[in-house]
């Protein structure tokens, strides 16, 4: 086995999310450094995966009605599939559900109880259910939650701490004087800034009672684990126990890579955690920046969520790939739109890479018949062209240990533009006109084609599948995989006599009237979601009041209507409602329930109704909608 390891991790994505750009995002980008370092011969361990406890799922599956972990034993598959339709090379997939998952979370509870780094206090706060967090009274904002700006409960309670706040002079020079640790540097300087102000103790339990779904904490079976301080360790479960840990050479990992709002959690929990556990901190924490689509922020309720699985279907998965790690510098934010999307692959991936190979291999035919040439005595353009190349991987190398993917390509396309130019100056289409020219062509052509195939094998981890096809079209028979980096260390490596293949389009243009018709479609389904909207005058229209319910009967011969009587303040209605599988008659009358007063009436089983009475259906019962105290009769609802 090779002495040279690497391990890097993306987040593990709640299992409840569908999956988006965003999460797309870390993924390839994982993806890209994975395969560059398998290139270059690494032993490498990529590990992505779902975390999958907590109160969301809890929630969800009561909802369906199956048990948690049916719940997530389905969900968690969308983000498996869509790792394979992206072609993500990772080693594994952790699922914190997992019995090896929780061993280890176990042992590491236990171990640092043991050590007293994890002790019971008494504990008030103000808990947010949606968020999963306490505030104290100081973060609360008029008096909600500060992140989602909902209703907080003031919950008093035992609990267990880990004392993560002895560690923070620690972390502080750890974070000072290694400016590895946390890149970029601008996220370095927000985790000391939050550093300043003194670090508590984090409370890593949750009662049974109000959350049974997690990992029960092995020495209080009336607790379960706090679900960050279960995720966080998948980094380390998937290799086994402790001991195995360190036996695997894949610790410290050399990348844990986040989005940004998951920094602190990294930097400041996840590497106390590890101090306390007695390992290193991960070599590099590395937060990404976030992605908005046309300038807004991406989320459900404004149907802009871009979905990577249709995405990829349109315009290929290596265009994704390709677009998203190009467009923004790693670490920045960026946006989405398909209007540059459509602009890379036409100008980057069509017009400058494509069109190279395919003029490259078309001429290769039409002079060589498709054999690759001997090539001659180097002029002073072919040197030029060599040391680009040499330059070119050098500084990818450089590159990659920062993660700078942009810069990366942009690199690599000044060598394809740079061959482009050298096919233009040297024309091989005059030099096939003479035979001197003709001897000169074949140093030419053996060069446009060497110089194809360092960029497939540099862009590989980028486009695995589109430069697989590009080195079958140049006839090499090696894998990239077995080419690896070092065969584009010394310029030469392609064999001359190699057969290249027919030429096909590697990125087939997207013509404008095309582009133009994607776009217009695109726009028709925001804008009849935004029609499918009503606006407020809409709703103005619609009469809720408030009505007491003064009389309830059965209706006969069917099983789910009672007839109501209600006063609504100015006169009494008499309504149908389908409620009579969940409420008996009589307990619903003096009850104050919210009715839609002007609705035309209808008639059900042969009795009109004069109105609506709201409920919900959860799919079990049907809960009429009311009020926390009672607001009297015929009172206006908005
Ligand atoms: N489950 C936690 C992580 C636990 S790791 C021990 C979690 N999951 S998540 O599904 O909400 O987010 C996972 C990752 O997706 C995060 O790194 C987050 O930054 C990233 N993104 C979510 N939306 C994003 C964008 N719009 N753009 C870019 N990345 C985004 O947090």
């Amino acid at each position: 086995m090779t002495e040279k390891k690497f391990y890097i991790t993306t987040p593990i994505y709640y299992v409840n999310d569908v999956p988006h750009i965003g999460h797309a995002y870390t993924t390839i980008a994982a993806d890209v450094a994975a395969r560059f370092k398998r290139l270059e011969g690494y032993d490498v361990f990529f590990l992505t995966g779902t975390d999958e406890h907590g109160q969301k799922v809890q929630q969800a599956a009561h909802d369906l009605k199956v048990t948690p972990q049916q719940h997530v034993d389905k969900l968690h598959q969308r983000f498996k599939e869509l790792w394979v339709k992206l072609n993500i090379s990772n080693s594994d997939f952790i699922r914190t559900t997992e019995e090896r998952h929780k061993v280890l979370v176990c042992d590491i509870l236990q171990n640092l109880y043991d050590k007293d780094e994890i002790y019971r206090d008494s504990y008030e706060g103000w808990y947010c259910t949606p968020c999963e967090r306490f505030w104290t009274e100081k973060d609360l904002q008029e008096g909600n939650c500060p992140e989602c700006k909902r209703k907080v409960e003031k919950i008093e309670e035992h609990n267990y701490f880990f004392r993560m706040g002895k560690y923070q002079e620690w972390l502080v020079e750890k974070i000072k004087s290694d400016p590895h640790f946390i890149l970029p540097a601008s996220r370095r300087n927000e985790v000391l800034g939050f550093l300043e102000k003194p670090l508590e103790d984090l409370c890593i339990s949750r009662p049974k009672s109000r959350l049974p779904w997690g990992i029960p904490l092995p020495f209080d079976k009336d607790y379960v684990t706090y679900v960050w301080f279960d995720a966080l360790i998948n980094y380390i479960s998937i290799h086994g126990s402790l001991d195995d840990i360190k036996a695997s050479g894949f610790w410290p990992a050399d990348h844990n890579m986040v989005g940004k709002d998951i920094l602190t959690t990294h930097a400041v929990y996840w590497s106390t955690m590890l101090k306390a556990i007695g390992l290193e901190p991960p070599k590099n924490i590395f937060a990404h920046g976030w992605w908005t689509v046309n300038g807004q922020k991406m989320s459900k309720s404004l149907h802009n969520v871009v979905e990577p699985n249709q995405l990829a279907d349109q315009f290929g998965v290596d265009v994704i790939r390709y677009f998203l790690l190009r467009e923004v510098p790693f670490g920045l934010d960026g946006d989405f739109s398909h209007k540059a999307l459509i602009g890379r692959l036409n100008s980057d991936l069509a017009n400058n890479l494509g069109n190279l190979l395919n003029r490259t291999v078309n001429m290769m035919k039409k002079y060589f018949d498709g054999a690759v040439p001997t090539p001659g005595n180097k002029e002073e353009e072919d040197i030029g062209l060599e040391n680009k190349a040499r330059e070119v991987i050098e500084e990818v190398r450089t590159l990659l240990e920062e993660l700078s993917f942009n810069k990366i390509l942009q690199k690599i396309w000044e060598l394809v533009d740079i061959t482009n130019q050298y096919i233009d100056k040297t024309g091989p289409w005059n030099l096939a006109k003479t035979d001197e020219g003709k001897e000169r062509l074949k140093t030419v052509m053996y060069n446009a084609a060497e110089s194809l195939r360092v960029l497939g094998v540099l862009l590989f981890p980028f486009m695995p599948k589109s430069c697989e096809s590009l080195m079958l079209q140049l006839g090499v028979s090696n894998t990239i995989e077995e080419q690896g980096m070092a065969s584009v260390e010394k310029w030469g490596n392609l064999s001359p006599g190699t057969q290249t293949q027919k030429a096909r389009q590697l990125f087939p243009r997207i013509e404008d009237k095309q582009a133009a018709k994607i776009l217009a479609e695109l726009e028709t389904k925001s804008k009849k979601e935004d029609e499918d909207k009503i606006s407020i005058d809409d709703f103005m229209k619609v009469d809720l009041r408030t009505g007491k319910i003064l009389e309830a009967e059965k209706v006969k011969k069917s099983k789910k209507l009672i007839q109501l009587k209600i006063d609504i303040g100015t006169e009494k209605r008499q309504i149908l409602a389908g409620i009579a599988e969940s409420y008996e008659p009589e307990d619903l009358i003096g009850r104050t329930v919210i009715i839609v007063a002007n609705l035309k009436p209808a008639k059900l089983m042969g009795i009109e109704s004069q109105g609506m009475v709201l409920a919900a259906s959860n799919g079990e019962k049907i809960l009429l909608a009311g009020f926390d105290s009672e607001p009297g009769k015929g009172i206006q609802v908005r």
